[in-house]
């Protein structure tokens, strides 16, 4: 109770910085707060993140009207079976990491095989989780095929019927799909923010309309979601990404797009000081005012440039999940937290982020083991600290 206490009074303490003039200030205090915290987070070897109970994540977060979930790979469920246990038990939606991506469910111009993806939808049924679709267009993994075969003639029959097939496949049995990922990208220097990828070379920025509009005709059901990342910080890039996004969201409405949903893949980072709780609450805030849901879809913390001692690391790494999530869990837009993975014995991070000292990375709920670390402990306390959300 004291404990919960002490994270309201933080957050309130956090939001609390608007009564101070101007930005820069408010800036510089966050930043000195979050110095400060981290820094005592580092003496305060006795911080263990108490909860009450082992409920699971999943339940915790659906009691509050919630959902968590994780994303896997096909082979880390059929191979381990501690693993699948601890996802089952653990997750309430299930995302597939890879296997609905271009690159694997399209062998050929005119195939699909969906053989890794059915066995994930159907473990997610038997486990009842809810299943999530990532992602119907992307700039990456795209397949081999698809330099020498699309082009600016057929490019719109081959998104479309994409859409159609995909969406059409899993129709009804989807809770939301991540139609587009990654369109906004500032540094391509177009004045509307968006990336210079094979679909809007082809096809305009229309790109984003058409497949909006095909997945709501495949699936009426799924949820429809923007997805992207680096939007969390108070840096010059994040800040040009969180504006590109705003003003696709805005002109994508404006349009009547069916986009129904942000997805923040909240790919975070320890020993980045540069969090603003207060421009990260203006920012969900805003994408709600336009009438969305927000999802954090793919949430995981980057450790490499913390301390190597597991427990130090552990509870910063908890640290930045818990502040992050009690921003996050206090936008009543907001359905769901996701983490990009469960268990440290899989993550990505592993091959994109290793640390230089060449120790395992440790940024997900689980370790290698199954065993919760103190990121469930922290995930758990803000899903029962949070507000009681409506979906
Ligand atoms: O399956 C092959 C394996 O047979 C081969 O031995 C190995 C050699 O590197 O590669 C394996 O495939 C890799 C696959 O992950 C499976 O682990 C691919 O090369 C690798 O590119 C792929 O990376 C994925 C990446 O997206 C690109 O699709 C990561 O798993 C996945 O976590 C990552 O997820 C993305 C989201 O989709 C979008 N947001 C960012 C996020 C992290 O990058």
């Amino acid at each position: 109770m004291a404990k919960k206490r002490v994270l309201r009074g933080r957050r309130n303490f956090l939001l609390g910085l608007g009564t101070l003039a101007g930005t820069g200030a408010l800036a510089i205090a966050s930043r000195y707060w979050h110095q400060s915290n981290q820094m005592q987070a580092l003496a305060d070897n006795s911080r263990d993140f108490p909860v009450v109970g082992n409920t699971p994540l999943r339940n915790r977060a659906a009691v509050k009207g919630l959902i968590y979930g994780g994303a896997t790979q096909q082979y880390m469920l059929a191979s381990n079976t501690a693993f699948a246990t601890s996802f089952a038990q653990e997750c309430g939606m299930l995302v597939p990491e890879d296997e609905l991506k271009w690159r694997n469910l399209r062998p050929s111009p005119d195939s699909f095989d969906f053989t890794q993806s059915d066995w994930l939808a159907e473990f997610a049924s038997t486990h009842n989780m809810l299943f999530r679709g990532h992602t119907l267009v992307w700039h990456a993994k795209l397949p081999k095929w698809f330099k020498t075969t699309v082009n600016r003639q057929n490019a719109e029959k081959f998104l479309v019927k994409h859409i159609t097939t995909v969406a059409g496949h899993y129709a009804g049995k989807i809770h939301s799909w991540d139609v587009v990922n990654e369109a906004i990208y500032p540094n391509d220097g177009r004045s509307d923010g968006l990336r210079n990828t094979p679909w809007l070379k082809f096809l305009g920025p229309d790109y984003i309309d058409i497949a909006f509009r095909a997945a709501a005709e495949a699936d009426p059901q799924a949820l429809l979601v923007y997805n992207d990342y680096s939007m969390e910080y108070d840096t010059p890039k994040d800040e040009a990404r969180r504006t590109a996004v705003l003003k696709l969201l805005e002109r994508l409405k404006s349009k009547g797009t069916p986009v129904q949903a942000l997805g923040i893949q909240a790919h975070l980072w320890g020993g980045e000081a540069r969090f603003n709780a207060l421009k990260l609450k203006a920012f969900l805030e805003n994408v709600a005012s336009l009438g969305l849901k927000i999802m954090i879809t793919e949430l995981d913390v980057t450790d490499k440039k913390l301390p190597k001692d597991v427990k130090e690391r552990d509870r910063l790494v908890a640290e930045i999940y818990e502040e992050y999530l009690s921003v996050v869990l206090d936008e009543p837009a907001v359905i769901a937290v996701l983490t990009w993975g469960l268990s440290d014995r899989y993550t990505w991070l592993t091959e994109k982020q290793p640390r230089k000292d060449g120790s395992p990375v440790r940024p997900l709920p689980l370790d290698a083991q199954m065993k919760r670390k103190l990121v469930w402990n922290a995930i758990a306390r803000a899903f029962d600290s949070a507000v009681q959300h409506g979906n």
